[in-house]
């Protein structure tokens, strides 16, 4: 099917306000040729190649084993789909925060080896510089604030952010300087509703939520979650829209059912043997 979709970029999605009359931003997760060919197809406005592969792709217990080099490997798998949507490298931990120039050249890898469209990193003041830098780069820049899963271990697990007054305080502020820097969007993770409304209506640039209530300009899910290939149970957020893993388990049993009784492969599933033409008189 011909896809006749403008290609999404940082610019286009940096004046996607809801407020305006703009439609909801819709981002998921990606980290293969084929969940990307299928998200895009499926309409998609931003494809996020997010250190969640750590935990959905990798078994991990957390994001913090992720490398750089595996976000440049599954961002180049993604891209390779030459998808409409604008695809976003997630910056793993420790790929910003050594110093600038280990950011930039991180960051450059995303773009150039993978060919990522822009790159998203976490956390407010303290990564200012960062934004700078990579801004410096012309490379854009997403900011993620709330549960920010790269500080688990600083936030003392996953939990949600921004529920005292002074917590929710500083989430603004960081929100607003964030902008001021230059990112062209806003991930919004584990906030409450109505603080994730009020960052949304105070800003610009567009905020795209997970578990930040529907004040936001758009959503973000992981593929695993969205289709049902994590086994529960799942954060409260995320709504299932299918049930992927049991039906791959079913299917896999009647394959090895089928295998077990003989009935795979049949004559037609097999190639015959080329016999040599007989020679007359022979
Ligand atoms: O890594 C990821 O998938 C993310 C989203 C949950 C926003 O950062």
């Amino acid at each position: 099917m011909s896809d006749h979709r403008k290609p999404v970029t940082a610019p286009l999605v940096s004046q996607r306000k809801v407020r305006d009359g703009a439609e909801p931003l819709v981002m998921v997760t990606a980290y293969d040729f084929h969940s990307a060919r299928l998200a895009d197809e499926a309409g998609v406005d931003l494809l996020l190649v997010g250190d969640s592969l750590g935990m959905v792709v990798q078994g991990g217990d957390d994001t913090l084993e992720v490398t750089i080099d595996d976000v440049v490997y599954h961002a180049r798998s993604v891209a390779r789909a030459r998808p409409k949507a604008l695809v976003v490298a997630d910056l793993p931990w420790l790929s910003y925060h050594v110093s600038l120039e280990e950011t930039v050249r991180n960051a450059g890898r995303c773009v150039r080896e993978a060919r990522a469209g822009a790159v998203k990193l976490e956390g407010g003041a303290k990564r200012l510089s960062a934004v700078r830098a990579l801004l410096d780069a012309e490379i854009p820049v997403m900011g993620h604030l709330g549960l920010t899963p790269q500080s688990v271990n600083a936030l003392g697990g996953f939990k949600v952010q921004g529920r005292s007054d002074d917590a929710a305080k500083r989430l603004l502020e960081d929100a607003h300087r964030l902008e001021e820097e230059g990112v062209f969007a806003l991930v919004l993770e584990c906030v409450p509703a109505d603080l994730a409304a009020q960052v949304t209506a105070e800003l610009k640039i567009p905020t795209i939520g997970i578990g930040a209530g529907a004040g936001t300009d758009g959503q973000v899910l992981v593929w695993h979650d969205l289709l049902g290939l994590t086994p529960g149970p799942l954060p409260r957020f995320v709504r299932r829209y299918e049930t992927l893993g049991d039906r791959a388990v079913d299917a896999i049993r009647r394959y090895a059912a089928d295998v077990k009784s003989g009935a795979f492969p049949s004559d037609a599933e097999s190639y015959a043997v080329p016999r040599p033409a007989r020679v007359k008189g022979a």
